[in-house]
């Protein structure tokens, strides 16, 4: 049996994409391996948002063609992912041992690219039009027995943030039939996943370029009518295109977790034109009122970029008293990396570019904030009961089991691996910044099997 390594950088996309090459390798008699140095293929599916993510694969490289040059047998080195997409060829000039570069839209033909990289170095990163692009089906043989699962609704994206590379790595958005995408639910539910999370760059836009395709409501409406589906999420969420029956499917569905991943970037209305997100901070907290008003508990996080060019202190003191405005739960904070070919280059020319430590000061600031507020909105359930779906061990003690909240806590406490998949009441004893530790409110009995029950 051939062994298959998988190095996975960047964001869900990714993380599915791997899961679709390791189903697809796996029927061409590859098995998973967590150990580079034992595998035949060592594949990286790459990232490339920002420039830290992609120094990432230059590391690594060195690590893999190590391994190469010292095996006893043939390893193949690809790269995947956004970075094979943006820099294409050139990686193979870069690597004289690399032996294959495939963009995300050729995941599908991973088989048999990998067996002409066996004689040749091979490269696809063509993006597929609308007809020709294949949303694959089959399930991540690494992922059985997870609690929960992704699911991809869409790929690519139409909007042109002035700081983003997707649309560049990723092309235009399409939308994947709804009927694959509830056949795939389906699909999990029967392999005892609970908690579906539906991905894509920009999920309210889900549909409306299909005639006849649900929007991405009615699609919400349609997976939580999925007989077993206890839980619902996804990301990412485009605060300019969540619509009305977006926030009314937080009054009618239970199984949406009180949880919303909104993306603000920045909480000054000049740098939100510039970076061309097409919503005011005053449409974001309208907008949140009307989501708190339709789910009163929603846990909200979000992404913020500092150093943006051209932010003045005053746009960051927009962003520190948007976030002592709406608390956010958790966020996503980076600095303003400038990407190959993106618009924002354009704003850096014009010498609009915040000094290194400015930015690094702010960045600071925001986090040390962040944090705190974090730990505040943690402690508020300290004492209360909350409701837990079980994923497994905790990965630091034993005899301690850790799942999330609705609103995507995590939470330990001392139970039984064998609750892995059910539900647990449990008392919050105490809150951390990332995480809450509790108590289990009734011990735990195990169901008797569907055998023993028949003997009894
Ligand atoms: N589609 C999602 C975002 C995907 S990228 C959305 O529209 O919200 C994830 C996050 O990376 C972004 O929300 C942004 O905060 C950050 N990001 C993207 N490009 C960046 C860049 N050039 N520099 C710094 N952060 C960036
Ligand atoms: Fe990038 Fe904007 Fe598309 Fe998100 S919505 S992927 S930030 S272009
Ligand atoms: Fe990174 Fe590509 Fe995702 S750039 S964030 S892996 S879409």
């Amino acid at each position: 049996m051939k062994r298959v390594f998988v190095r996975t950088f960047g964001c869900q996309m990714n993380v599915y994409d791997t899961g679709k090459m390791r189903a697809l390798l796996a029927q061409d008699g590859y098995a998973p391996t967590d150990d580079m140095a034992d595998a035949d293929l060592v594949i990286v599916n790459t990232c490339s948002i920002r420039e830290k993510p992609e120094q990432k694969l230059h590391s690594f490289l060195g690590e893999a063609f190590a391994i190469k040059r010292s095996a006893d047998r043939l390893v193949t080195v690809a790269v995947a992912g956004c970075v094979a997409q943006q820099e294409g060829n050139k990686l193979l000039d870069r690597y004289p041992q690399l032996d294959l570069v495939f963009g995300p839209d050729a995941v599908p033909s991973i088989v048999s690219m990998v067996r002409a990289a066996q004689d040749q170095p091979v490269l696809d990163t063509t993006f597929l039009d609308a007809d020709d692009y294949v949303f694959t089906s089959e399930l991540d043989p690494d992922a059985k027995g997870a609690v929960g699962a992704f699911v991809t609704i869409q790929k690519g994206c139409d909007n042109k943030c002035t700081f983003c590379i997707v649309p560049t790595t990723r092309g235009t958005e399409l939308s994947r039939p709804s009927a694959q995408i509830l056949d795939e639910v389906r699909g999990l539910v029967a392999g005892g996943v609970r908690e579906i999370t539906l991905i894509g760059q920009n999920v309210n836009s889900y549909g409306l370029k299909v005639p006849g395709e649900k929007n991405f409501a009615a699609l919400l409406y349609a997976v939580a009518a999925v007989p077993g589906v206890q839980r619902i999420r996804y990301t990412t969420s485009h605060p300019r295109d969540m619509g009305a029956d977006v926030v009314q499917a937080y009054r009618d569905l239970p199984q949406l977790t009180s949880q919303l991943h909104l993306p603000v970037q920045s909480g000054s209305d000049a740098v939100l034109r510039r970076m061309k997100r097409f919503y005011t901070r005053d449409g974001y907290l309208r907008l949140v009122d009307q989501l708190m008003d339709a789910r009163p508990d929603l846990a909200l996080s979000t992404d913020i970029i500092v150093g943006f060019p051209g932010e003045t202190d005053e746009d960051f003191e927009a962003t520190l008293s948007l976030l002592e405005t709406l608390r956010f739960h958790t966020s996503f904070s980076f600095k303003f990396s400038p990407r190959p070919g993106t618009p924002a280059l354009k704003l850096l020319e014009r010498d609009e570019a915040v000094a290194p430590e400015v930015a690094q000061a702010r960045l600071v600031r925001f986090q040390d904030r962040q944090r705190v507020i974090s730990l505040e909105q943690n402690r508020l359930l300290e004492g209360q009961v909350v409701e837990v779906l079980v994923e497994g061990p905790s990965r630091h003690d034993a005899g301690v089991i850790c799942g999330r909240t609705g609103d995507f806590k995590m939470v330990n406490f001392p139970g039984d691996v064998a609750q892995t998949g059910s539900f647990a009441q449990v008392r919050v004893t105490r809150a951390f910044t990332n995480s809450l530790r509790g108590e289990p409110l009734r011990p735990w009995v195990a169901a008797p099997s569907p055998s023993a029950s028949a003997t009894a």
